[in-house]
């Protein structure tokens, strides 16, 4: 069964590596094919490098249109033959075209328990909001800002001493946590969408 997947980055990369780590740890049974950034400066390129991955800067900024530069990522994807796309910190919405060339198989993580606070900086939004509990999702990726299906979720207790900076620390230890979780159930398969819910085999 194919594993490969692809995953398209902007910054930091810690999610990368903690897939990175999750399959040379044999946690997650994966090859990542790709890592694609549409920033040249994104640390995430590195970690791929050091890592034996192939690593390609694709610069967005020269394409006249969002769904041009989609057009690019996607030919770049398709000539290696994935499973699944794994958005992980890649700061660009995808077009209809991007979708539909890979349906039901793009994932993003997203440091709030959503629906609540969908978009950028969730956490800061959770923290200033004044929520108990915060969080993580892994979901499907659909035309929906945030909103696709879910695969995994975990929660985070805040504190009362909180600052929107340590919250946001504590929630990316889940977030690095349930990644590759979430990318190791979709490649088993056995699961199924229903509505807006996935449902997961009972059978794993
Ligand atoms: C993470 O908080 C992720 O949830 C969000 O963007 C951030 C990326 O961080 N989508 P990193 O580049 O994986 O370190």
């Amino acid at each position: 069964m194919n594993r490969r997947v692809g995953i398209l980055i902007s910054g930091r990369g810690s999610n990368l590596q903690a897939i990175i780590d999750a399959i040379s740890e044999k946690r997650l049974d994966a090859k990542i094919a790709v890592v694609i950034s549409n920033r040249a400066d994104a640390p995430g390129l590195d970690r791929a490098r050091r890592a034996g991955i192939e690593a390609l800067y694709l610069d967005h900024r020269p394409y006249p249109s969002r769904a041009d530069y989609d057009k690019a990522v996607v030919a770049e994807l398709r000539t290696r033959d994935l499973r699944l796309v794994c958005l992980a910190g890649f700061m660009r919405l995808l077009g209809s075209e991007f979708l539909e060339a890979f349906p039901n198989a793009i994932l993003n993580v997203h440091p709030s328990l959503l629906p609540a606070f969908p978009g950028l900086d969730a956490q800061h939004q959770a923290w200033e909001y004044g929520v108990k509990v915060a969080g993580a999702t892994v979901h499907f990726v659909t035309a929906d800002l945030d909103g696709g299906p879910i695969v995994l979720q975990a929660a985070v207790d805040v504190r009362d001493d909180d600052t929107a900076e340590a919250l946001a620390d504590r929630i990316l230890i889940e977030e690095h946590r349930i990644y590759p979780q979430a990318i190791g159930i979709i490649l088993d398969g056995g699961w199924r969408i229903e509505g807006r819910t996935v449902q997961i085999s009972p059978c794993r």
